[in-house]
């Protein structure tokens, strides 16, 4: 009787242990500690041992009983707490509907790029990009600047090394184009990124987006300019939209100017959105300046040429009504899943 008690207690601890879930678990109570059980048809057999054989008996069943019982609850806390870690995790639950994933689409600047590139490419323009860590060079000294000048600033322009800085406008692509294509025409417009040491306001920012519009040929001149402003302007804005030019200075153009279209919103009669001017500003433009069209390699007895630049985040600010500029970077997807 005490060697069958042992046997019981061990087939029971080994039983327990392998164990893989509640149910198993509570079959293997059942199975010894139930009504039919192991342990009960241990005690029940008590009453047909001699008497003297029965005290050490029963101790020996009851200490079976507690030993099993000790082994299926310490087992039933671990097999609770792995149960309660799988939920915690989400490993097991088959049944949770799945997630959705976020589908994505373009950024409001790339809609707003895109969208100004098509109608340059439509206007037979070709599109090209440029680096934007560039030289001294081709950032400033190709495009006229004197060397004193403010914008080369380490105050106004991120500088790499003394020669090497993150490009300030991308005018800086002008003479690296011009270079390659010289002297046949240039027709082309650069979309990309810049930087400024600048505080952010509400329509600055120290990283922004550009285009810039460059064509050198034969007989080129201000009309020319004004006319493919407004073909964009109609194109890009609807076709009563009229476009002003007025003096501006730039070193590398001659004359140069900015271009302004007529307030969408007053129709030129003033308002807050045009700071009661009835003109919105959408960048700088001019007539290439001889220096830069030699060193991008062209003769300006022969040729003459126009260069215009917009921003493409206040475009994009103007298109969609964002007040701030900085919501452009954030990448915050409550914002920008609106466009
Ligand atoms: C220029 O950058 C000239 N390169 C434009 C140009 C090209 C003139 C070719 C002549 C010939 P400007 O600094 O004004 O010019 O910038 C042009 C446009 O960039 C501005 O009208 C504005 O829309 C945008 N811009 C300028 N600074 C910022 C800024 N900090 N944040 C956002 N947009 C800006």
């Amino acid at each position: 009787m005490l060697e069958q008690a042992e046997k019981i207690i061990k087939d029971a601890q080994e039983r327990i242990a392998a164990a893989g879930n509640l149910q198993a678990l509570e079959a293997i109570r059942v199975e010894f500690l139930g009504r039919q059980g192991k342990i009960t048809g241990l005690l029940r057999g008590l009453g047909k041992l001699p008497a003297e054989e029965r005290p050490a008996a029963g101790e020996a069943a009851n200490r079976a009983r507690t030993a099993i019982e000790a082994a299926l609850s310490s087992r039933k806390e671990q097999l609770q707490a792995v149960g309660e870690k799988a939920q915690a995790e989400d490993i097991f639950d088959v049944t949770i509907p799945g997630r959705r994933p976020m589908i994505g689409h373009q950024h409001p600047l790339t809609q707003v790029r895109e969208e100004i590139c098509n109608i340059f490419i439509g206007l037979g323009f070709e599109v090209v990009e440029g680096p934007e860590v560039e030289t001294l060079y081709y950032g400033f000294e190709a495009l006229n600047y004197p060397p004193d000048h403010p914008a080369i600033d380490e105050t106004d322009t991120y500088y790499v090394t003394d020669n090497v800085l993150l490009r300030s406008q991308t005018s800086s692509v002008q003479v690296r184009e011009m270079e390659k294509r010289a002297p046949a025409p240039s027709r082309l417009v650069v979309p990309g990124r810049v930087y400024r040491r600048e505080n952010v306001t509400m329509t600055h920012s120290d990283t922004f987006y550009q285009l810039e519009g460059l064509l050198v040929d034969k007989g080129i001149n201000l009309g020319h300019l004004k006319g493919i402003l407004e073909s964009f302007a109609i194109q890009y804005y609807g076709p009563q939209t009229r476009v002003r030019i007025r003096p501006d200075f730039f070193p590398f153009v001659e004359p140069g100017g900015d271009f302004s279209i007529d307030c969408s919103f007053c129709k030129g009669q003033g308002c807050k959105f045009c700071k009661d001017s009835g003109w919105v500003e959408l960048g700088g433009c001019g007539m290439v300046h001889p220096n830069v069209l030699r060193a991008g390699g062209y003769d300006p007895e022969e040729v003459t040429g126009f260069a215009f630049g917009v921003g493409i985040d206040r475009l994009t600010q103007r298109r969609f009504s964002i007040d701030h500029i900085r919501l452009l970077y954030e990448n915050d997807m409550r914002f920008l899943a609106q466009f």
